[in-house]
């Protein structure tokens, strides 16, 4: 393709080093749909003419046809999926596929290509998390009495509702989803017709291919549009902020399926047993949601690196932009679909997660507080006499609510029977109603609010 000024054609490590094709033969959707859009604007622009542009949009999709039934041939001499695309198109109508490339060039062509890939990727991320909010939101709706120990620190803090801390995922992934929204609106511009770097002296029109392809409007400046991946940026920071999210659940999993928790029985499709253990039941599908948060991100500073201190325009550094946006979409998509699954398939333990409410004192606040309101105490000096009640039942081995009103009295004589009505898990959760807190009518509250959001029934 670019033959003309070399006396000797390139080495087999240049060929090598050189072929994108083995990872960018990826993009040929993109790319047969790119050069249709184009070769339609170039006959509309007289550029080339009607006729031309009929056989070459019919060429491009015999090629495509070809690619969809027998895949993309990987010939490392065409390098990339452009030359591949473009050699085929040559051999099946002849030298007027040599027009399709006018006032066009592989840089503007994959730049455009790319975006509609991160495009495409994002409406797939999108429609995965919103699938994972909807099973969030059932098994909260479900769950919205159910009493779990809170935690901080992993240690017992005060009793939560389980569907408070499935929402707390829902939170989470919403603001995933507007992330991805963003980044699409932002990268929503058609680079095409920037050509190699400087634009075009051919009459082209270039609104016309920008809304043939969906894109809101032509960019604005043809250096920028061919040099910058910020667009591919945007996603790989929304994909890493997302696969962070769910590696904590992922994590929570984890940890509530394994037997001293207890929380939960992780579905049996998502799970794995073990060759040497018979009774194993493993939670590999979480562990590799948390295993793959790393690779994520790992995904996002590879890209960064390429682009750092890259002078303008293209340099061919930027070639490597694709595996890793390839391989975190992919790794992204699954850990997706894994937590979807777990979230809407778990079986959740709710007798075992109260039993641990009742463990670690977790309604030693409630105690506090009763003080503060019923006392009018110093909120730092009920603090210190509920310590005091926390150290003597931890003593005896009982739950607070198990010690008798005469040995909470010797503690501090303010104390009277109405303080066991404020000490039960029940109680505490239930006091919990400001805006966003545990209490199980909040939680219903922002169950109806997601309902709502999310276009579901009732
Ligand atoms: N395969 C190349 C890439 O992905 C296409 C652009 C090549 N442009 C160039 N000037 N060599 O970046």
């Amino acid at each position: 393709m670019w033959g003309g000024r070399f006396a000797q054609g390139p080495s087999a490590i240049m060929r090598e080093i050189n072929a994108s094709i083995p990872f960018d033969k990826a993009l040929w959707r993109q790319d047969i749909a790119a050069s249709k859009a184009h070769v339609a604007m170039l006959g509309a622009c007289r550029v080339v003419s009607g006729e031309d542009a009929v056989t070459i949009r019919d060429g491009l999709d015999a090629v495509g046809a070809e690619y969809e039934a027998s895949g993309v041939p990987e010939d490392w001499d065409l390098e990339d999926i452009h030359m591949t695309t473009e050699s085929r198109l040559a051999q099946l109508i002849g030298p007027v596929a040599g027009r399709l490339h006018t006032a066009r060039s592989r840089n503007d062509q994959v730049a455009t290509d790319f975006r509609l890939w991160v495009r495409d990727a994002i409406d797939q991320a999108e429609a995965g998390l919103q699938a994972l909010q909807v099973a969030l939101v059932m098994r909260a709706g479900e769950h919205a009495d159910s009493i779990m120990p809170g935690f901080t620190h992993l240690q017992t803090a005060q009793p939560v509702t389980l569907g408070h801390h499935l929402m707390a995922y829902y939170e989470m992934i919403g603001r995933d989803r507007s992330r991805f929204h963003d980044a699409r609106k932002r990268m929503n511009r058609s680079p095409l017709g920037s050509a190699a770097l400087a634009g075009t002296g051919f009459p082209i029109d270039r609104e016309m291919t920008a809304q043939a392809l969906g894109f809101d409007g032509p960019t604005a400046n043809s250096l920028d549009s061919v040099s910058d991946r910020d667009f591919a940026l945007d996603y790989l920071m929304a994909a890493s902020q997302c696969a962070l999210h769910l590696s904590r659940l992922a994590e929570e999993f984890i940890i509530w399926a394994s037997q001293p928790f207890g929380f939960v029985t992780l579905p049996d499709a998502l799970s794995t047993g073990s060759s040497i253990m018979p009774q194993k039941k493993n939670p590999d599908a979480a562990e590799l949601v948390r295993g793959h948060a790393g690779r994520i991100s790992g995904c996002l500073v590879s890209l960064m690196m390429t682009m750092k201190g890259l002078p303008l325009a293209y340099s061919k550094d930027m070639q490597d932009d694709k595996p890793p946006v390839f391989e975190a979409a992919g790794l992204l998509a699954l850990s997706i679909a894994a937590i979807a699954g777990m979230v809407a398939e778990t079986k959740f333990r709710t007798e075992r997660m109260r039993g641990a409410a009742e463990l670690g004192f977790a309604t030693a606040t409630d105690l506090a507080d009763w003080l503060v309101r019923e006392g009018d105490i110093p909120f730092r000096e009920a603090h210190h006499i509920t310590g005091a009640a926390v150290k003597l039942a931890e003593s005896r081995g009982v739950a607070l609510d198990q010690l008798p009103l005469d040995d909470l009295k010797t503690i501090d004589s303010r104390i009277d029977e109405r303080v066991f009505n404020a000490l039960s898990v029940e109680a505490s959760v239930a006091a919990r109603k400001s805006h966003g807190g545990t209490a199980p009518d909040q939680v219903r509250l922002r169950v109806a609010e997601a309902r709502a959001a999310l276009g579901l029934e009732g």
